[in-house]
């Protein structure tokens, strides 16, 4: 799988994708992630991208023609099964969505700045729009990489135990049971006895059990979609 992020600040993104589990897979060569600097298709000579925005009010607004050009240059090298726009208007990013991104080959990330993209780019060529949730960040880079991270540990053969991705709070709609290490017991407090005694079966129910009543005390909506 393959990510293109289109920003105006690429420095940005070069840590996140580096480390733990986004890193080996793409050492293993299971996704790509590409971080083009929009500045570089900018068509005058200060390199800016943004503009005054038309009717007044305030901000800068980040102008067509340099997304234009870098996404037309993206789309003549090879097809993309999705556009997406990081904005805080989006639709909210959720498991689910993540899921259904990960069966996809290629995806570009468009991240905003200032007050926002031009409506005709979002118009023209976005074909989804995601938020991370109701709080305006500065840019979309942040949300651009909390979506890649998302997606790509879906990606069968990125985590090491294959079970442990479908194992993760929300796969099965339901928020994770509590998890315990060693010690047994730490300044009196002990690990629930069950987890303790080696029966798989009543470890599982038991398991059943808490998923459920932590996602009713703490998420209740996920019970009644
Ligand atoms: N850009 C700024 N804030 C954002 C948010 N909450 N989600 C996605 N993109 C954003």
């Amino acid at each position: 799988m393959r990510f293109d992020i289109i920003t105006v600040l690429p420095s940005l993104l070069e840590s996140p994708f580096a480390h733990s589990i986004l890193q080996r897979a793409q050492k293993k060569g299971l996704a790509e992630i590409h971080v083009h600097n929009l500045r570089d298709y900018a068509f005058n000579k200060h390199k800016s991208v943004d503009d005054y925005p038309y009717g007044g009010g305030s901000g800068m607004v980040m102008q067509i023609e340099p997304f234009a050009l870098c996404i037309e240059k993206l789309k003549s090298e090879r097809d993309y099964d999705d556009i997406i726009y990081m904005t805080p208007d989006g639709v909210t990013l959720n498991q689910g969505i993540a899921n259904d991104l990960s069966t996809k080959q290629n995806i570009i990330i468009l991240c905003g700045h200032y007050k926002g993209i031009d409506q005709r780019i979002r118009d023209v060529f976005v074909t989804k729009e995601i938020s991370i949730g109701d709080y305006v960040l500065s840019g979309g880079e942040l949300p651009a990489a909390i979506v890649v991270d998302a997606v790509i540990r879906l990606i069968p053969g990125v985590l090491s135990d294959e079970t442990s991705a479908l194992s993760d709070s929300f796969q099965d709609g339901l928020l994770d049971a509590p998890i315990y290490t060693r010690p047994a017991e730490w300044r009196g407090l002990r690990v629930p006895d069950i987890l303790l005694s080696g029966n798989e079966a009543k470890i599982n129910e038991w398991r059943d059990e808490q998923q459920l009543l932590r996602t009713k005390e703490r998420r209740p909506d996920l019970l009644n979609d």
